[in-house]
């Protein structure tokens, strides 16, 4: 999950290669790199550990130029986060080469290279590419063979990029399960080629892109781009212009990325929802062409997916088991991937990610394929990533980029379109038309109400005071609202590292109340639903024991804030359907605040990515 860009062009390749990691750091931070073939005809390279303003702090300090360059921000798997570690790793002063991914067999390889004669200077897989590149250099002197043998011997999930001294005219690149992006100039920047891990690193040269597919190897040179496939055929992969608009990734008036995305969520969520329903009904074909075959076959449903994805997915259950009626389970795709699932005739598989490059997500679509499946569908937020190319059926959240790594928008629309998913299951397994009416006035509402649960934040600012100085939290739910829970608790933990755990509130008894006591405060979520009432016995159990209570309530659910019981009500009645969509909202704000009273990395939590490309 590290980020990599390369360019070819008649100018300093430098500050493209700059702005390019800046743009990608959200998919790694711990160390970045930079090499250029320069005038001279050599290898230069300048390295930094941490972030890329440490890099560009290095360059500035001992400048370096080149027309053909390739840089990398890196998270670390193999190897402490380190200068010596930083990417482009060398081989000989010939070749230099930028990896995102995991070499499976690196110890082999490096055992091999060794014996060979060829020197390491790294812990990184990575290194060994680089020696096992110059190395097939040695025998074909034609560096896009020695690409494609160089990656028959690899196992595992790579993006590669390399240059060579030897062969100044071009970079050449590879992907098998990490994703590669090639640009192509126009306007003032025409002729000049880049390449890259996502479209985002180069908007603001271009918005001309091919996207290599799994096992491609290509080049990129002052001519132009060729691209093979695993065979070493000749391929034309299309030119697609991209509809991200460059400022798209500005922070604007925002002290983080993250509280600009938690702002964002009315407009987010409106877009999600916009043309996808008309004034009563959801449109089947918003998933895409093959829907209107699909949907009304689908008797089960399986969800897949990672992190706050699959707190989504655990949401989208009660969508589709209470609101459709059909059965469905939801597993982390890191381990439905090992497993065998049973999977019954018309089970339909959800991938759902943010990103769409998730190594585990997409593994698991790809493994369904294997399985029998009904057909799989995605819910993503970025069109042209690896799931949404290969999933039958898609339906795209229109969050826009999301580059803080605490992930907010990109849930909150994850669940709206989830919620339209469920209504076409249910309309299938006989809801009436007058029942889905409702539900979609109320879906439809929900960017109202979002807007006006954002206005409480003066509020939670105070609360998160509360919350800085301690060193644990506890966050509860029930039903629906259980899941919103686990997500403000990771939430917390992810941008303030205070350890936080959500339970099912009925499960407090067996175990977590041993460890209310005043120093632990208790997060509940509380809706105006059925389970109300067991809800407030359960909030009594922590008072008895002395806990601190935050309660973030129904207008009318009869709570008051009290000695030990602080209490937020939610600006109106928030309906069921609504309700993990908009009690979302204050416990982003919570943790926000909470970090940013704790001075940590909000955007870039220390240890984490956006984008985890690696198993
Ligand atoms: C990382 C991110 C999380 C995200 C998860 C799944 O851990 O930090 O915010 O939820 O990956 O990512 P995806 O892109 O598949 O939703």
């Amino acid at each position: 999950m590290c980020g990599i860009v390369g360019a070819v062009a008649d100018r300093d390749v430098t500050p493209i290669l700059i702005e390019g990691l800046r743009r990608l750091e959200y998919r790694g931070y711990d160390s970045a790199g930079i090499a250029l073939l320069t005038a001279a005809g050599t290898v230069e390279r300048r390295r930094a550990q941490g972030k890329v303003q440490q890099l560009a702090d290095a360059i500035e300090a001992s400048p370096v130029q080149g027309l053909r360059g390739i840089a990398h921000t890196r998270w670390a798997t193999h190897g402490v986060p380190s200068e010596r570690n930083a990417h482009p790793h060398m081989s000989e002063g010939q070749i230099a080469l930028v990896h995102n991914g995991i070499i499976e067999n690196h110890e082999r390889l490096r055992a091999e290279l060794k014996a060979a004669g060829y020197v390491f200077t790294s812990e990184t897989d990575t290194e060994v590419v680089a020696h096992l590149l110059n190395q097939c250099f040695k025998r074909s002197n034609d560096l896009l063979k020695a690409m494609h043998e160089t990656v028959s011997r690899l196992h595992g999930a790579y993006a590669i990029v390399a240059l060579d001294r030897r062969e100044p005219d071009r970079l050449v690149c590879a992907r098998a399960g990490c994703p590669v992006v090639l640009g192509e100039g126009e306007g003032e920047t025409k002729g000049e080629f880049y390449v890259a891990s996502d479209v985002q690193a180069l908007l603001p040269q271009t918005r001309q892109f091919r996207f290599l597919e799994e096992g491609d190897v290509a080049e990129i040179g002052p001519r132009g781009i060729a691209i093979f496939d695993a065979k070493g055929q000749a391929v034309d992969r299309p030119l697609r212009e991209s509809e991200l608009s460059a400022d798209a990734v500005e922070r604007g008036d925002y002290a983080h990325y993250m509280l600009k995305e938690i702002f964002e969520q009315p407009r987010a969520i409106g877009d999600t929802l916009a043309e996808r329903i008309t004034g009563n009904r959801v449109l089947e074909a918003s998933f895409g062409p093959r829907a209107k075959d699909i949907l009304p076959k689908v008797r089960g449903v399986h969800i897949v997916a990672c992190g706050t994805s699959y707190h989504a997915g655990l949401i989208a259950r009660y969508y589709i088991e209470q609101g459709a009626r059909l059965p469905c389970t939801v597993e982390v795709a890191s381990e439905f991937r090992y497993r065998r699932p049973v999977v019954l005739p018309g089970t339909l598989l959800i991938a759902i990610s943010q990103s769409g490059e998730t190594a585990d997500t997409l593994a698991a679509l790809r493994y369904a394929r294997e399985l029998g499946y009904l057909a799989t569908a995605t819910i993503c937020n970025v069109p042209e990533s690896s799931l949404v190319r290969e999933a039958d059926l898609v339906l795209m959240t229109r969050a826009g980029p999301e580059i803080g790594v605490a992930s907010t928008k990109a849930f909150t629309t994850q669940l709206a379109a989830l919620s339209l998913l469920g209504l076409v299951l249910a309309r299938h397994n006989g809801m009436e038309a007058a029942i889905e009416a409702e539900f979609v006035r109320q879906i439809a509402h929900v960017p109202e109400v979002v807007e006006k649960t954002l206005a409480l934040e003066p509020k939670i600012r105070e609360w998160a005071a509360h919350f800085a100085n301690k060193h644990h939290a506890l966050f509860l739910g029930r039903g629906p609202t259980f899941p919103v829970a686990m997500e403000g608790a990771l939430k917390l933990k992810e941008i303030s590292y205070i350890h936080a755990e959500a339970y099912a509130a009925g499960e407090l008894k067996h175990g977590p109340l041993a460890l209310v006591d005043e120093d632990m405060p208790v997060i509940a979520v509380a809706p105006n639903n059925a389970l109300l009432e067991k809800l407030k016995s359960n909030l009594q159990e922590v008072r008895a024991r002395g806990g601190k209570l935050y309660v973030i309530a129904d207008p009318n659910t009869g709570f008051v804030s009290e000695p030990g019981t602080e209490v937020l009500l939610m600006p109106e009645h928030i309906e069921a359907v609504q309700a993990p969509l908009v009690y979302t909202i204050p416990l982003q704000l919570l943790a926000y605040h909470v970090a940013v009273i704790r001075g940590t990395d909000v955007d870039q939590p220390r240890n984490l990515a956006k984008s985890v490309t690696v198993e």
